[in-house]
C-alpha cells in the first residue's frame, strides 16, 4: 500500500520530534536528477539532499556496489581491518595532499574531530593553553556542541549555552580583525572556503591572505570546513585549492557517501603525527558499506570524468544564472562556483522556493534572501536549461504579482 502525503504527515506529527520545518511533499523514488513524489509527480532535484546525492538518485554503479556490499558484510567495527577505509583514504590523500583520514558519519562529526585533533596537536607540543578557536561570522559547522560552538547563528546557539569557551568570531570582510583575534591561546582558525548556509559567500582574497599570513607566522592551524564545498562540488577537488589556502585539517561529509552517511576528517602529516590509538573513535565510522560507497564515489570523481563534467556544467550553469539575473531585477547577485550557486534576492527567498517546487523544481533558501542551488554533480546540461527556464517563469510571475 502506498501512503499518501496526508497519511505520512499525520503519523509523523504524532510521533516524530518536530525539529524540521518540512515542505509539503514526500518523495518515494528517484532517478538521476529527478525525484518522484507520492502522487507520481516528477521534480528536477537542484538541491540533491543539500549537496549529498552527488551521483544523482539510484546511480546504477553506486547501487550495485551498495547492494553487493550489503549482501556480503555491512559492519564489523574498528576492532578489525577491512580494505575500504584505506582505499577511500588513499584517494582522499591523492586529491587533497592531506596525509591521513579519520572516518566518521556526518559533517558535524568531521568538524568535531578536526577541533579535537587541533587541540591534541598543541597538547602534544606542550602548548596546553592553545585551546581556542577563531571562526567567521556567518559560519555553519553543525549542531553538536563543538561544531555548534564554531557556528555563528545565535538562533542555533543561544538555547544551548554555554558552548565551548574561547571561540572568537570575526567579520570575514575585516582581515585585520582576524589577525587581531589570533592570540598565543589560539589552536586553530576554522573557515568554510565558501560559506554555504551563510549564503554561498566565498572568502575574499584579502581574508585568504590574512589566514595564510597569520598561520605561517604563529603556527596556528587552519581547518578547512569543506563539508559543503568539497569533493568536486565547485569544479575543483576542494575549494581551498582554488583560493590558495593551506589547511592542516579538513572536514568532509555530504557528497562523500553519495547518499550514505559518511564523514571524514583529513589531517596533514604534521598533525597526524600527534594522534595515537585511543585518541578518537566511532563505532560506525569507516564501516564497510559507507567507505565502499565513498571509494566508488571517489573513483567516479577522479577516474571517470566527473570532475571535468562539473567544470563544464558549472560554467554553463553560471551563464544561465547570470542571464536570469540580467533579466529579473529581484536577483541582485549570483555567487558561488561550479555546481554550488546562490542567487541573492532583494526579497525573502521563501516564495521563490515554494513557487519553484510547485513548478517542479527543488531548490532551497539560505540566509533568508538567497536561493541555493546544489544539483547532483552528474546533472546534465539539458536539465540545467530546464531548471533555468523554470526559474525564469517563477521570477516573471513574481514580477507580475508585485506590479498588481
Ligand atoms: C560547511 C558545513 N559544515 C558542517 C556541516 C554539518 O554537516 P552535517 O549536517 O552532516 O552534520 C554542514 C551542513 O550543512 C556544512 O554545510
Amino acid at each position: 500500500m502506498t501512503l499518501t502525503l496526508d497519511d505520512i504527515r499525520a503519523r509523523e506529527s504524532r510521533y516524530v520530534l518536530p525539529t524540521y520545518k518540512r515542505q509539503p511533499v514526500a518523495f518515494v523514488r528517484g532517478s538521476g536528477s529527478r525525484l518522484y513524489d507520492t502522487d507520481g509527480r516528477e521534480y528536477l532535484d537542484f538541491i540533491s539532499g543539500i549537496g549529498v546525492t552527488s551521483l544523482g538518485h539510484a546511480h546504477p554503479g553506486l547501487t550495485a556496489v551498495i547492494a553487493e556490499q550489503a549482501a556480503t558484510l555491512l559492519h564489523t567495527s574498528n576492532l578489525y581491518y577491512h580494505p575500504f577505509q584505506a582505499e577511500a583514504a588513499a584517494r582522499l590523500a591523492q586529491l587533497s595532499g592531506l596525509a591521513r583520514t579519520f572516518f566518521c558519519n556526518s559533517g558535524t562529526e568531521a568538524v568535531e574531530a578536526c577541533l579535537k585533533f587541533a587541540r591534541r596537536y598543541w597538547y602534544t607540543q606542550g602548548a596546553t593553553s592553545r585551546t581556542e578557536f577563531v571562526a567567521l561570522e556567518g559560519a555553519f559547522a553543525g549542531r553538536t556542541f563543538g561544531s555548534l560552538s564554531v557556528t555563528h547563528d545565535e538562533h542555533y546557539r543561544a538555547p544551548f549555552a554555554p558552548l565551548l569557551a574561547g571561540v572568537t568570531f570575526v567579520d570575514p570582510s575585516r582581515p585585520d580583525s582576524l589577525v587581531a583575534a589570533v592570540t598565543d591561546r589560539t589552536a586553530a582558525i576554522i573557515a568554510e572556503p565558501i560559506q554555504g548556509e551563510g549564503g554561498i559567500r566565498p572568502l575574499t582574497p584579502q581574508l585568504v591572505a590574512a589566514i595564510n599570513d597569520v598561520c605561517s607566522r604563529t603556527g596556528t592551524l587552519y581547518i578547512a570546513d569543506e563539508v559543503q564545498t568539497g569533493l568536486g562540488r565547485t569544479g575543483a577537488p576542494f575549494y581551498f585549492q582554488v583560493l590558495g589556502l593551506n589547511p592542516d585539517l579538513m572536514s568532509l561529509g555530504k557528497a562523500l557517501g553519495g547518499g550514505l552517511p559518511v564523514g571524514a576528517a583529513l589531517l596533514s602529516e604534521r598533525v597526524s603525527q600527534t594522534i595515537s590509538a585511543g585518541d578518537h573513535g566511532s563505532t560506525y565510522g569507516g564501516n564497510l558499506l559507507g567507505t565502499r560507497a565513498a571509494a566508488f564515489f571517489l573513483t567516479q570523481l577522479m577516474d571517470q570524468g566527473l570532475l571535468e563534467h562539473v567544470q563544464r556544467a558549472g560554467e554553463h550553469f553560471e551563464r544561465r544564472l547570470r542571464a536570469l539575473a540580467l533579466k529579473h531585477p529581484a536577483i541582485t547577485g549570483v555567487r558561488g562556483a561550479g555546481l554550488m550557486r546562490g542567487l541573492q534576492l532583494s526579497m525573502d527567498a521563501t516564495p521563490v522556493v515554494d513557487a519553484a517546487r510547485e513548478a517542479g523544481l527543488l531548490v532551497n533558501r539560505t540566509d533568508e534572501k538567497v536561493v541555493r542551488l546544489l544539483p547532483p554533480l552528474t546533472v546534465e546540461t539539458a536539465d540545467i536549461d530546464r531548471a533555468a527556464g523554470m526559474l525564469d517563469a517563477v521570477f516573471a510571475a513574481h514580477a507580475r504579482e508585485v506590479q498588481v
